[in-house]
C-alpha cells in the first residue's frame, strides 16, 4: 500500500477512526507517561501554515513535543510559498529533512499537491474544504461525554463550511444523522452531500434541524478568507444564531460544540457558549490528544 496521509476523514475506515478515538482517550488519561519516550523521539514535523491559527498550531506543537519530537513552524508569511515557490518543490525539500508535514491552506488542491509530492505523511490542519483534525477532537468529545455516537442526531447550524463538511463525512463513516440548517446560498458542497445522503439532511429552518439533537454545533459565519463578506453574511445568518431558545429544541442533555474561535452575539450567544451544555474548551483540549493518537497511527501504518 502507498504512503497514507490524513487529508480527509474519509482516509480512515470506521474501525481505524474508533481505534484513534480509543487511543486519544488513553493518551488523555495517561498524559504524563507519554513524554520524551514517545513515537516522535528523534523525529521532526514541519507545520506549513498559509492561514493563521491558535489551537491547531499549539495542539500540534505541544503534542509533538509530548511525543518526544520537534516541531518547525512556518507561518503564512515565512516560507517561499508566499512568493510563489511551488507546493511540489516545498514537499520534496521538507521530505528530505522531516518525518511529518502538517499543512493549513486555502484551496484543498494545494494540500493534495503537497501529499502527492511528499515522501512523508501529510496531515490536513484545515483547508477551505474540510477540517478533519477538528472532527477527531469533536468526536472524541462527544464519546467522552455521551458514549457511542452511532445512531444519534447531530445538528449543524450556520455556514455549510469546511468544519460542516468534515461533520458530513463523520456522519457517513460512523452512521449517525446530521441535520444541517443553513441560509440559501450557504449550503455545503453538493457532491459531498450526494455521497452521504442517507445520513445528512438539509433544511433552512434551524429549529427543525435542532429538534431532538444530542449535539448542536456551529462555527463562525465568515471563515478565514471570507472576512470581506462579513456584513452581507451577518444579515443572511441572523436567524441562525444558536441561542437558548434554539437549544431548548434539542434534547435536554444536548451538548453544544464550536471549533473556536467564536464570535459571541453572532453565531452563538454568550449564554449558550458559556453555559452548562457547552463543551467547547474540552473540545479544544481534545485537539491535543486526538492529534497525538493520529500521529502515532500514521507513523505506525507508514513504518
Ligand atoms: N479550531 C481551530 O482549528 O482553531 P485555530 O484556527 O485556532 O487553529
Ligand atoms: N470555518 C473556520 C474554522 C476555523 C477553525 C475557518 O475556516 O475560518
Amino acid at each position: 500500500m502507498g504512503l497514507r496521509h490524513f487529508l480527509s476523514l474519509n482516509d480512515l475506515s470506521a474501525s481505524e477512526l474508533k481505534l484513534i478515538m480509543d487511543r486519544a482517550m488513553a493518551l488523555k488519561a495517561d498524559q504524563k507517561d507519554h513524554g520524551a519516550c514517545g513515537i516522535m523521539q528523534g523525529k521532526v514535523a514541519v507545520l506549513v501554515f498559509e492561514k493563521n491559527s491558535t489551537r491547531t498550531r499549539i495542539s500540534f506543537e505541544c503534542g509533538i513535543a509530548q511525543l518526544g519530537g520537534h516541531a518547525v513552524f512556518m507561518g503564512p508569511a515565512e516560507s517561499h510559498l508566499s512568493r510563489g515557490e511551488s507546493v511540489e518543490d516545498t514537499a520534496r525539500v521538507i521530505s528530505r529533512m522531516a518525518e511529518l508535514i502538517i499543512m493549513r491552506t486555502g484551496a484543498h488542491e494545494r494540500i493534495e499537491e503537497m501529499a502527492s509530492s511528499a515522501l512523508v505523511p501529510v496531515i490536513n490542519g484545515l483547508t477551505d474544504f474540510n477540517h478533519p483534525c477538528q472532527l477527531l477532537a469533536d468526536l472524541q468529545t462527544y464519546i467522552e461525554y455521551r458514549g457511542d455516537i452511532t445512531g444519534i442526531t447531530a445538528a449543524w447550524i450556520g455556514d455549510g463550511n469546511n468544519v460542516c463538511h468534515s461533520w458530513m463525512n463523520a456522519a457517513r463513516i460512523l452512521d449517525f444523522r446530521l441535520n444541517i440548517a443553513t441560509p440559501h446560498g450557504f449550503r455545503p458542497d453538493q457532491a459531498l452531500h450526494d455521497q452521504c445522503r442517507s445520513n445528512v439532511f438539509m433544511t433552512d429552518d434551524p429549529f427543525e434541524a435542532a429538534r431532538n439533537a444530542g449535539v448542536v454545533i456551529t462555527d463562525t459565519w465568515a471563515s478565514m478568507g471570507k472576512e470581506n463578506e462579513r456584513s452581507e453574511r451577518n444579515d443572511a445568518f441572523k436567524p441562525f444564531c444558536v441561542d437558548s431558545r434554539l437549544m431548548q429544541c434539542a434534547r435536554k442533555d444536548a451538548l453544544f460544540m464550536h471549533c473556536l474561535p467564536a464570535y459571541r452575539g453572532q453565531e452563538v450567544t454568550a449564554e449558550v457558549i458559556d453555559g452548562p451544555q457547552s463543551v467547547v474548551f474540552p473540545e479544544a483540549e481534545n485537539r491535543l490528544h486526538a492529534q497525538k493518537a493520529l500521529i502515532e497511527f500514521l507513523l505506525d501504518v507508514n513504518a
